[in-house]
C-alpha cells in the first residue's frame, strides 16, 4: 500500500514510485504544493521538523530582547520593540499553523520544544546583557533571518512561502529598528561605542552558526534543495549575510572580531574557525540560556492551561457563547 498515513508524527508509508516521479515534476516545474497534495513521506518529515524549529525560534526569540521593554531607553524605543517583540510572536503562531497543515498537533508541537525533544535556532540561547545587545540583534540576526527566509519563501510548500513572505515584510521593519539603534550607539559617546562594539564582539559567532554547519557537515541541504523547501545551501547563505552585512558594519567604524575574515574572487567567505563544537553544545541543550528559555516556555504553557482548558470547555463559566 502506497500513500502517507500518519498517525500522530509517525508516518508509515512506501512511497509510490509513479506518484514521487509527478511530484518531483511539479516541484521541477515550480509548482507550490499544498496540504491536500500527495507528497512523499519523507518530504513532509522534513518539513514538519524545519517549520516547527522554526516556529519555536520565534517564540523563544522573543526572550532575549523581551527582558529589555521594560528597561529601553525613552518611551518611543519601548513602543518599538514592545511592537517587535509582540511580532515574533505571531510570526510563531503563523508558522505554528503552516506545520499544521502537515498532520502534528499544535499541542504536540509545544509539548516536544518544552521537554526539549524539539530543536530551536542556536541563537536564542545567549543572554542580551544590555540594551546594544538588543541593537545588534534587531539588526544582525534579523538580517540574517531574512536571507533565510527570503529565499526559503520561493520554495515548495505553499503555507510555508506565505507565511514566510509575510514574516519577512515584519522582519524588514525590525531590522530597520535593529540598524537605527545599532547606528545611535555607534555613532554615540565612547561609552555607546563600547556597548555596541562588545555586543558585536559576542553576537558574532552565534550569528556564523545561525546558518547551520558547513555544507559538508549538513545533515538535511541535500533533499531539503533538490525538493525547494531549501533554496540556498548554508553556506551560500552565510556568504550571501557576508555579502550585504560586512561593508556595512565596517561603514559604522565597527570592528568585526575575525581577523581572517575575508571575500575570495569566487565569491566565497573564509573565516576563522567560529567553534563548531560550541554551536553543536548549544542546539543539544547546553548553552549558557537553554534551561532558562525552556524554563520560562515551561511556565508559560502551564499558567496558561485553564485558559486553553476552558475555551475548549463549552459550558465554561469563562466561554460567552456566540450569539
Ligand atoms: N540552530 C539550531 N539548530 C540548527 C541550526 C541553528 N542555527 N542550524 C542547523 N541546526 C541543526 C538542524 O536542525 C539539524 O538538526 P536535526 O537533524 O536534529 O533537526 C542539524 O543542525 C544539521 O543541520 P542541517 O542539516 O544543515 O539542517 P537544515 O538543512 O535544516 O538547515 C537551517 C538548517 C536553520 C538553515 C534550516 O533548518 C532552516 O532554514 N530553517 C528555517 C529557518 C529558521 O528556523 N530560522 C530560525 C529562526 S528565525
Amino acid at each position: 500500500m502506497y500513500g502517507n498515513i500518519i498517525s500522530n508524527t509517525e508516518i508509515i508509508v512506501d512511497d509510490d514510485p509513479v506518484k514521487l516521479q509527478e511530484f518531483e515534476s511539479r516541484i521541477a516545474s515550480g509548482d507550490k504544493i499544498e496540504p491536500k497534495d500527495w507528497m512523499p513521506s519523507e518530504y513532509r518529515k522534513q518539513l514538519i521538523r524545519m517549520i516547527e524549529q522554526h516556529a519555536h525560534s520565534e517564540i523563544i526569540g522573543a526572550l532575549p530582547e523581551g527582558t529589555w521593554i521594560t528597561r529601553a531607553p525613552g518611551f518611543r524605543r519601548k513602543l518599538a520593540l514592545m511592537a517587535k517583540v509582540q511580532d515574533e510572536v505571531g510570526h510563531a503562531q503563523l508558522l505554528y499553523s503552516a506545520a499544521e497543515t502537515l498532520g502534528k498537533p499544535r499541542e504536540e508541537m509545544i509539548n516536544d520544544l518544552i521537554s526539549g525533544k524539539s530543536k530551536y535556532s542556536n541563537v536564542f540561547n545567549y543572554p542580551a546583557k544590555t540594551w546594544a545587545d538588543t541593537a545588534v540583534i534587531g539588526w544582525l540576526i534579523d538580517a540574517a533571518a531574512i536571507v533565510n527566509q527570503l529565499a526559503n519563501a520561493k520554495g515548495s510548500y505553499g503555507p510555508y512561502c506565505r507565511a514566510l513572505e509575510r514574516i519577512c515584510y515584519e522582519e524588514s521593519f525590525h531590522l530597520k529598528q535593529g540598524h537605527d539603534n545599532s547606528v545611535f550607539l555607534a555613532t554615540g559617546t565612547p561609552k555607546q561605542r563600547e556597548m555596541v562594539q562588545d555586543a558585536l564582539n559576542r553576537w558574532w559567532k552565534p550569528v556564523i552558526h545561525f546558518f547551520g554547519p558547513p555544507d559538508s557537515e549538513s545533515v538535511h541541504s541535500e533533499k531539503l534543495i533538490k525538493w525547494k523547501v531549501k533554496m540556498m545551501s548554508n553556506d551560500q547563505m552565510r556568504f550571501s549575510f557576508f555579502d550585504m552585512y560586512v561593508p556595512k558594519i565596517l561603514e559604522l567604524g565597527l570592528t568585526i572580531p575575525d581577523e581572517e575574515l575575508k571575500r575570495n574572487e569566487d565569491g566565497t567567505w573564509n573565516y576563522s574557525d567560529p567553534d563548531w563544537e560550541e554551536f553543536k553544545r548549544v542546539i543539544k541543550g547546553d548553552g549558557p540560556c537553554n534551561k532558562e528559555r525552556l524554563a520560562v516556555r515551561r511556565m508559560a504553557e502551564e499558567r496558561g492551561r485553564w485558559v486553553r482548558q476552558a475555551l475548549l470547555d463549552k459550558n465554561s463559566k469563562y466561554v460567552t457563547p456566540l450569539a
